[in-house]
């Protein structure tokens, strides 16, 4: 698959460590693997809509809904990563959600694992929204407004699955 403008590992290669968020190259990486994270939900979405014929009347709407979202998102980190001069292909990233997403053999597999997903990407989100909102509050701003949507986003697997995140754990 095209990824670009990232670049992807290998999948059985791990991507290189975070570096230190004290840094701008450990922001980069955060923000490159966040903006990467709703790169890939643009087209896991995109996908899950024509794949999955199996789940419930509106969900295939509802995700389709927030594809525009996702891609909100997207442009959102990648906009401030450009004001901060920081490049989505300095380092490569990892496709490892996409490549088990797109294993999902039934739309409650898939409708359950994404928001899994978006859960864990929501919770870092807003770890990383608290670490920088003294000395990066504009950064802050970027990911708290996202944080605010994927609660809509986790709570479709709730709404038609019954599946909600264990606090703490997810
Ligand atoms: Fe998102
Ligand atoms: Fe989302």
């Amino acid at each position: 698959m095209d990824w670009r403008p990232f670049i992807v590992c290998e999948p059985e290669a791990q991507p290189p460590r975070m570096r230190g968020l004290r840094t701008p190259e450990g922001l980069g990486d955060r923000m490159r693997t966040a903006a990467f994270a709703e790169y890939q939900a643009i087209r896991a979405f995109t996908w899950a809509v024509a794949r999955f014929d199996d789940v419930p009347e509106g969900l295939r709407a509802d995700w389709a809904a927030q594809i525009p979202e996702e891609a909100a998102h997207y442009e959102a980190i990648k906009a401030r990563m450009e004001a901060l001069g920081l490049a989505l292909d300095a380092r490569p990233v990892s496709d490892r959600l996409s490549r088990a997403l797109m294993a999902s053999t039934d739309g409650r597999d898939f409708c359950i694992h994404m928001a899994r997903s978006e859960a864990r990407g929501r919770q870092a989100g807003l770890r990383l929204a608290a670490q920088l909102s003294q000395r990066d509050p504009q950064t802050a701003a970027v990911f708290l407004r996202i944080a605010e949507d994927e609660i809509r986003h986790v709570a479709l697997a709730d709404r038609y699955y019954g599946w909600r995140p264990e606090l703490g754990v997810e």
